[in-house]
């Protein structure tokens, strides 16, 4: 018998059912189909062993255009707002501020560090103390500047006595940052330091086996390097930390975006 608009409807709803449920098993952000979903779907997937699902016939351009945003992207004032007054952590009780990022809203290029210290809390910017002079040195070698980059840190809050992030704060605060990234969507993070380099790269790698290579965070190209505060007491590997930067600014140069300061 053949079949009715009403069944091919329902069949066509099943699938579509089935096909969700297959996405979000495996972390999707978005409908299948989707620029997000299938950006995602490449990124997150990888070669996975297990049940194969039908290919996603991308060109990896798709990544390379900045149209691949999460659904429910916020603007950086929502996510500033979403924060409040935020007391998500203990960390609320001892600061002074809530340190949220610095820069352009569509910078191509942002830089992650760990946490806020002590001229950060005062100040409510990130990188401003001895670290965020060197910061500043790198970046204007690079041939951009604090303003059109954009620097924000894996937490808002300084730790009390510059002490790590611990996992209860970063899992509070990461979040934000995610939202933050979306927001802006850039092309490189680099990124400052072994615990932003963790936190970004869901791993515990040290520094020196993840620098000097780029990595992929959902479509995002992640540069490890050194972090200033560490390049400040350990100077000979300012040179390590110098050919990590010259493959980003190679690889903007690739994307054919060119330094703004
Ligand atoms: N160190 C960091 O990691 N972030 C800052 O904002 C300042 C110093």
């Amino acid at each position: 018998m053949d079949s009715t608009p009403d069944d091919e409807l329902l069949q066509l709803a099943s699938q579509l059912r089935q096909q969700l449920v297959r996405h979000a098993t495996r972390g999707a952000w978005a409908a299948p189909g989707s620029p997000t979903a299938r950006a995602e779907h490449t990124a997150v997937a990888g070669p996975v062993a297990g049940p194969v699902e039908e290919p996603l016939a991308v060109p990896v351009e798709v990544y390379e255009e900045r149209t691949v945003v999460p659904l429910g992207r916020r603007t950086l004032a929502q996510i500033r707002a979403d924060l409040g007054d935020c007391q998500r952590c203990k960390l609320h009780a001892t600061r002074r501020s809530i340190v949220f990022g610095v820069g352009a809203e569509d910078a191509p290029l942002m830089f992650v560090g760990e946490a806020p210290g002590e001229q950060e809390d005062r100040r409510g910017e990130p990188f401003v103390g001895p670290a965020g002079e060197l910061l500043d040195k790198m970046i204007e070698a690079m041939g951009w500047s604090r303003q059109t980059v954009y620097i924000a840190n894996t937490t808002k809050c300084r730790p009390p006595g510059n002490r790590n992030p611990q996992p209860d704060e970063l899992e509070q605060c990461m979040p934000f940052l995610k939202a933050q990234v979306a927001a802006i969507a850039p092309r490189i993070i680099v990124a400052l330091g072994r615990p932003a380099a963790n936190q970004l790269l869901g791993t515990d790698a040290p520094i020196s086996a993840l620098r000097g290579a780029f990595h992929d965070r959902h479509g995002v190209k992640v540069m490890p390097t050194f972090h200033p505060a560490y390049l400040l007491r350990e100077p000979d590997r300012k040179r390590d930390a110098w050919s990590d930067l010259k493959l980003v600014m190679a690889e903007l140069d690739r994307l054919g975006i060119k330094p703004a300061r």
